[in-house]
């Protein structure tokens, strides 16, 4: 049985792919990372938790010194790792002007550096089996997109570190994977753009979906790719 690890797991689409990946039959263990114990407890209820192990490391990511002692304690808990989804993400929309130190430090953090820690001490606990590393992107991070600078570049940093992981890893047997979802119903796309109605554009579920056939043993191909994951070209950027 496998065991998966999930960052932002408390609400939106890390949430969702927990749910998702929780209906797979070999997955039997689950570390669920996010700072919010509450809404990480929620999850776990909305999970399928017949026959698994699922447990709650309630974290803030953006406390890149103690990310080893985070890993440690899982790989304690359940053993050697084989998923690891980077999927916690951090926006504060401001242009140029209104852009300050906190907002750069703290969008690249949690989005970028966390991202970095978290895949260093899990692959320490990945080698030689067929593991898996799932980083989520943005199609921000490939296309304009003014007024929120900080979060673009952050999630071009996403890609570019996924793209040289895959390559750095391959001699290992690790895959990984960058997916760049278009809009997404979530509290974080709230934020980006507060007019728009949630209910016409992809759903967190949706994304879960693409994660969930990407993590299947079937999948071997789209490692190493930056995977633009919406619902039409014509909808959405
Ligand atoms: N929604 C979209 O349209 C869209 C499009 C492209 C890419 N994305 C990306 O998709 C990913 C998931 O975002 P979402 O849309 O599902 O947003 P969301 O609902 O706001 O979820 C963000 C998640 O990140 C966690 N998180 C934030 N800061 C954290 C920290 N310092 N430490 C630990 N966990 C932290 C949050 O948990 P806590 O608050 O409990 O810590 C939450 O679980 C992000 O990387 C986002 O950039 C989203």
């Amino acid at each position: 049985m496998k065991t998966c690890i999930i960052t932002g797991a408390s609400q939106g689409i890390g949430r969702a792919t927990a749910i998702r990946l929780s209906e797979e039959p070999d997955i039997g263990g689950f570390a669920l990372i996010a700072r919010s114990a509450e809404r990480l407890d929620e999850t776990i209820a909305l999970m399928n938790g017949a026959g698994k192990t699922i447990r709650a490391y309630p974290f803030d990511l953006s406390e890149l010194r103690q990310i080893e002692g985070l890993v440690k304690s899982i790989h304690d808990d359940f053993g050697p790792i084989d998923m690891l989804l980077n999927i916690a993400g951090y926006a504060e929309p401001c242009s140029l002007w209104d852009t300050t130190i906190e907002n750069l430090e703290t969008t690249f953090t949690v989005n970028v550096l966390s991202t970095f820690v978290m895949t260093r001490e899990c692959v320490r606990y990945m080698r030689d089996r067929p593991a898996k590393i799932l980083n989520v992107a943005s199609t921000a991070g490939t296309t304009s997109r003014p007024g929120w600078l900080a979060y673009a570049s952050s999630k071009a940093a996403v890609i570019s570190l996924s793209n040289t992981l895959a390559d750095e890893l391959a001699e290992y047997g690790i895959k990984v994977y960058s997916i760049s979802p278009g809009r997404c119903a979530t509290e974080l796309r709230q934020k980006l753009a507060p007019e728009e109605d949630p209910s016409t554009i992809m759903q967190p579920g949706q994304v879960a979906g693409v994660i969930a056939d990407l993590m299947s043993d079937n999948e071997s191909c789209l490692d190493g790719q930056n995977i633009i994951v919406r619902q039409s070209p014509h909808l959405q950027r």
